[in-house]
């Protein structure tokens, strides 16, 4: 899909990134041969093969045809990110490519429960992304609040563990830490893992003064149930301030009226939608929540896993096939800043 020179020129914000599913084949394997680690693949462009994923985090739902899920080929690219310098490397590649796109502002996902579980310090993780958010303002004029993620596959137990160690590098109330989150949110495998079994998680981050988002992800076990929870249950309904994706709110009644009078918005992801569902079933569940006044904008989710379809391939396929105007397409990043955790100053500079 060519990009629209008006999508192109269009200044940006990213909500919904995972830096860890920005890794392309090409760092992975610089890094790896940096690393010293041994790649399960002989070739670069087995590596880069490597990345055409099935859509679902369980393998029986998509039949085994041995293709990796996505999260086995997301977890599997981690494994060559070791030091503080490839941290910020990885970062540092998105930024740029942000830049190219004319994103102004984003707000990363980062997880380290996927370093710290193999071992790597979780300094080096937040010390390479710190960096890495503080050179980017100057050299890609791109700014960042991150937001630390829960791995929801793992016990409670280890993600406050996680938390705990990574506090020292937040924005918490007391304005005491190094600055760079200033949320956190809930990822990876969803099956069976409700947004409740994380509450103690989110109310202790609350508490902190962290904003505070969580994934429900489209067509889910348990999606609407969970989406439920995340906008009714979690801190008495009083938790989430966005959900990402959520694109199942259409299908339970009081989902919508719920989201609307919270003010909370959703991160959608068209293309990692679109991978599974056709066109013409997609796009107007998107367009309905548009036309139902639900704050949505546009995002891409984890690009080098998705075909490389980036921030601006998915603004595309919302252009083309929602039937959106210019002056919609411009309100989707409107929608965006609005719902973003940026401060006043740095909202005012981004548009
Ligand atoms: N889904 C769930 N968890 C994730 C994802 C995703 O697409 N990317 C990184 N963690
Ligand atoms: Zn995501």
């Amino acid at each position: 899909l060519e990009i629209d020179p008006f999508i192109a020129a269009l200044p940006k914000v990213e909500l919904h990134v995972h830096i860890e599913g920005t890794l392309t084949p090409a760092l992975r394997w610089k890094l790896a041969h940096r690393n010293n680690i041994s790649l399960p693949y002989k070739t670069y462009d087995e590596l880069a093969n490597s990345y055409k994923v099935t859509y679902n985090h369980r393998r029986e739902v998509n039949g085994d045809n041995g293709a990796p899920t996505f999260l086995e080929a997301y977890f599997a690219g981690c494994q060559v990110l070791c030091t503080e310098d490839d941290f910020y490397e990885l970062a540092m590649d998105y930024f740029k490519k942000a830049h190219e796109m004319n994103v102004r502002y984003v707000e990363p996902f980062f997880d380290t429960q996927a370093h710290t579980r193999r071992g790597i310090p979780a300094e080096a993780v937040l010390n390479g992304y710190l960096r890495a958010q503080q050179e980017s303002v100057g050299k890609y004029s791109v700014r960042s609040n991150w937001i630390f993620c829960f791995l929801r596959d793992e016990a409670l137990e280890d993600g406050l563990d996680a938390y705990r160690a990574a506090l020292p590098w937040a924005r918490t109330r007391d304005g005491k830490g190094k600055g760079l989150f200033h949320a956190v949110g809930l990822a990876s495998n969803e099956y069976n893992r409700p947004p409740l079994l994380f509450e103690e998680a989110f109310r202790l981050a609350k508490e902190d003064g962290l904003h505070i988002t969580m994934h429900c992800d489209v067509d889910q076990k348990d999606a609407v149930e969970h989406m439920h929870e995340a906008i009714f249950d979690i801190c008495d309904g009083a938790g989430t301030e966005r959900i990402d994706h959520g694109l199942n709110a259409i299908d339970r009644e009081g989902l919508i009226p719920g989201l609307k009078s919270r003010g909370i918005g959703l991160t959608l992801c068209p293309h990692a939608y679109h991978r599974r569902q056709a066109t013409e079933v997609l796009f107007p569940k998107i367009r309905r929540l548009w036309d139902e006044g639900v704050k949505i904008c546009i995002n891409s989710d984890d690009p080098t896993y998705m075909h490389n379809v980036w921030i601006d391939g998915n603004m595309m396929k919302v252009y083309k096939y929602c039937g959106f105007t210019k002056a919609d397409m411009v309100t989707l990043v409107r929608n965006a800043v609005e719902i973003s955790w940026a401060d006043e100053g740095t909202k005012t500079e981004i548009l």
